[in-house]
């Protein structure tokens, strides 16, 4: 905050409304939420999923990637709050349950950004989890797919400029714990509102190459 004798102008607003954001998973739980807080703010959002949204298509399929972007195309952001892993013991865990965990959020978040170069001018918005640095029992894809993603993340800032690119990685949210609350004895949730504000810093804010943690 600027202060003192010798700063005499007005501070800008730091929002930036009225982007062009591409919004993945708005119908999922995370994403719903995102969605209300980025119309809230101003922004024009579409929406995308496989069976849900203004644009339906598969992010696991490269080919379907390609012709969101051909639907879309230019965007100020894109957001992700899609990511399907298989939760179950490692033992249990089968090479195909590994390779659609990595297909489901790692590739998938990928070629958001990979094939979203040409067509993004703004910022990209992964989803990853705590996962990532705290696991618990059966979620070794989870936790793979989430460390994979912000290790993405981070290399790809440094490639992407002036683009920006960020990941969101919440703890359980406390409106989810009626479903997975069991899985994460004593960790304490993030409420959905806060997970909104990652997103609104990371598309918003000046950052870039950040895992945010809400
Ligand atoms: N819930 C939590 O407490 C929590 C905490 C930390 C991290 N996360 C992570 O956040 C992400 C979203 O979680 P959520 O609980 O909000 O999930 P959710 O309620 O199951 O919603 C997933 C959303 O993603 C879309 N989607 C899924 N796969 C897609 C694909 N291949 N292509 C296009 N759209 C796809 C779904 O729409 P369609 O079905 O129409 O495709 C839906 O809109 C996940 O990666 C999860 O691991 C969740």
């Amino acid at each position: 905050m600027p202060c003192g004798k010798h700063f005499t102008g007005r501070l800008a607003r730091s929002t930036v409304p009225g982007v062009k954001i591409l919004l993945i998973g708005a119908s999922g739980l995370i994403g719903t939420a995102v969605h209300k807080t980025f119309l809230d703010r101003g922004h024009d959002v579409l929406t995308v999923g496989r069976t849900s949204g203004d644009l339906r298509f598969d992010l696991t399929d490269p080919e379907q990637v390609g012709a969101l972007y051909a639907a879309a195309s230019p965007v100020d952001a894109v957001a992700s709050a899609a990511g399907d892993v298989p939760f179950k013991p490692l033992a249990d865990l089968t090479a195909d349950d590994f390779r659609a965990g990595f297909a489901g959020k790692v590739l998938s978040q990928v070629e958001l950004v990979r094939q979203g170069l040409p067509h993004v001018s703004g910022s990209f918005t992964l989803i990853t989890g705590v996962l990532a640095r705290e696991p618990i029992v059966a979620g070794s894809v989870a936790s793979l797919a989430n460390g994979a993603v912000e290790s993405f993340v981070k290399a790809a800032a440094i490639e992407i400029a002036p683009r920006r690119i960020n990941a969101v990685s919440p703890t359980v949210v406390t409106e989810a714990l009626d479903a997975y609350g069991d899985f994460f004895p004593g960790m304490p949730p993030v409420d959905l509102a806060d997970v909104t504000q990652a997103y609104v810093r990371s598309v918003e804010g000046p950052l870039t190459g950040q895992v945010f943690i809400p």
